[in-house]
């Protein structure tokens, strides 16, 4: 439990640097200028600030059939306060007891390695985002609000590269600690803004910290959002606070692939493209990775089609038998309905101009 509570407060921090560097240079190395040329249509809140909800989200969630688990209180640093010693968890609580549900995706099936990415679009994504190109590897990216308006031409390069989107909320809080009303508010605004760039809407989404509580379940899933955790914690956010090393990362991350042969179960890592180490580490770890494990999605993982991650493609969601087992003929009938939407929608757009 200590060790969440201190998750919490290094990862705000790390996040809080990292808003405040040039995106331009990182010690004066020049790495990306962002091109945000992009038409909003709608207007967002401040990058990282607590957004308000729109009132007609209010009505997407039917609070009555939300269970009311007690809103978490933070202490002074912004952390969770711990539940008084004794108490139960009543509530499935991930931050306090690991607690999941099978509708949570967390882990992968055996000999399946999902690699996710939290807290960009960053300008130090971009190294990342060229290495698994040019290595042919797909990544899942929860992605922040906030940088998704600074950095749009970021995401829609991420979505062109094949990878999957998930949502990470606008302003990186600990969920469990916020009202159904402001959860709302963190993830529709989120929504909205990716749905701008690439025109689809994710139903991937991971709460910061992986704070979450029956409660905030229930939201996520009336607004038809999916929760994904992980079973492997790189630890990658604590270089920027000094706590742990690169080298140390590495090591933990050499020591899953020393596992894979033993290893029950796949995994789903966490690391981050907000930092110029996280990216260096991430980039080291593929090759490990990909030598112990078969590379694969968040969507494998949780036995949906890659092209159903998003709300847009739900009726090409194809369950795949026991065993996890993606079924070749559903995703070429997935691939070949993408296809046709494409068509009827490339067809709309010559009959409207
Ligand atoms: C739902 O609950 C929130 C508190 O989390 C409250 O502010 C809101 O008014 C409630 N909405 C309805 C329709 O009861
Ligand atoms: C890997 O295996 C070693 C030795 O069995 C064990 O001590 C360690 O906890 C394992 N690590 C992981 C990440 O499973
Ligand atoms: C390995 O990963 C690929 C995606 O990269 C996936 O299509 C395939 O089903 C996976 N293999 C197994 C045995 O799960
Ligand atoms: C995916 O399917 C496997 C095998 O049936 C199952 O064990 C696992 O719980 C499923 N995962 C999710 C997130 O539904
Ligand atoms: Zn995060």
């Amino acid at each position: 439990m200590k060790f969440v509570l201190l998750a919490s407060l290094f990862a705000a921090v790390a996040l809080e640097s990292v808003s405040g560097q040039s995106p331009t240079t990182n010690n004066g190395e020049p790495t990306y200028v962002p091109q945000n040329n992009f038409p909003w249509k709608n207007k967002y809140p401040t990058p990282l600030s607590v957004p308000q909800i729109k009132p007609e989200w209010a009505k997407l969630v039917n609070n009555a059939s939300v269970p009311q688990a007690p809103i978490s209180t933070k202490g002074p640093d912004g952390a969770l306060l711990p539940p008084p010693p004794g108490s139960k968890d009543t509530y499935c609580h991930w931050s306090f007891y690991q607690c999941l549900k099978p509708t949570d995706i967390a882990t992968c099936q055996k000999g399946n390695w999902a690699v996710t990415y939290d807290d960009g679009p960053s300008p130090f994504s971009t190294k990342l985002y060229d290495y698994l190109k040019q290595n042919n590897i797909k990544a899942t990216f929860f992605v922040i609000g906030g940088q998704v308006i600074q950095y749009p031409d970021l995401l829609k390069r991420l979505h062109d590269d094949g990878h999957e989107i998930g949502i990470h909320t606008w302003s990186h809080q600990l969920l469990t600690s916020q009202t159904n009303e402001q959860i709302i508010a963190e993830l529709k605004w989120t929504e909205l803004a990716i749905k701008e760039v690439i025109g689809l809407s994710p139903r991937f989404m991971r709460p910061p910290f992986g704070d979450m509580d029956d409660r905030v379940r229930e939201v996520v899933k009336q607004l038809g959002f999916i929760p994904v955790i992980w079973n492997y914690d790189s630890f990658d956010w604590k270089i920027a606070s000094g706590t742990i090393d690169a080298a140390t990362v590495e090591n933990t991350i050499k020591g899953w692939a020393g596992n894979a042969s033993t290893a029950t179960i796949g995994g789903i890592s966490l690391e981050h493209d907000v930092s110029e180490s996280g990216v260096d580490i991430a980039i080291k770890a593929l090759p490990v990775l990909k030598g112990a494990y078969n590379m694969t999605l968040t969507s494998q993982c949780g036995n949906i089609s890659h092209q159903a991650v998003y709300k847009e493609n739900m009726e090409q969601e194809n369950v795949a038998p026991s065993g996890g087992q993606v079924n070749g003929a559903g995703d070429a009938l997935a691939y070949m309905k993408t296809s046709l939407t494409f068509g009827s929608i490339a067809l709309l757009v010559t009959l409207l101009v």
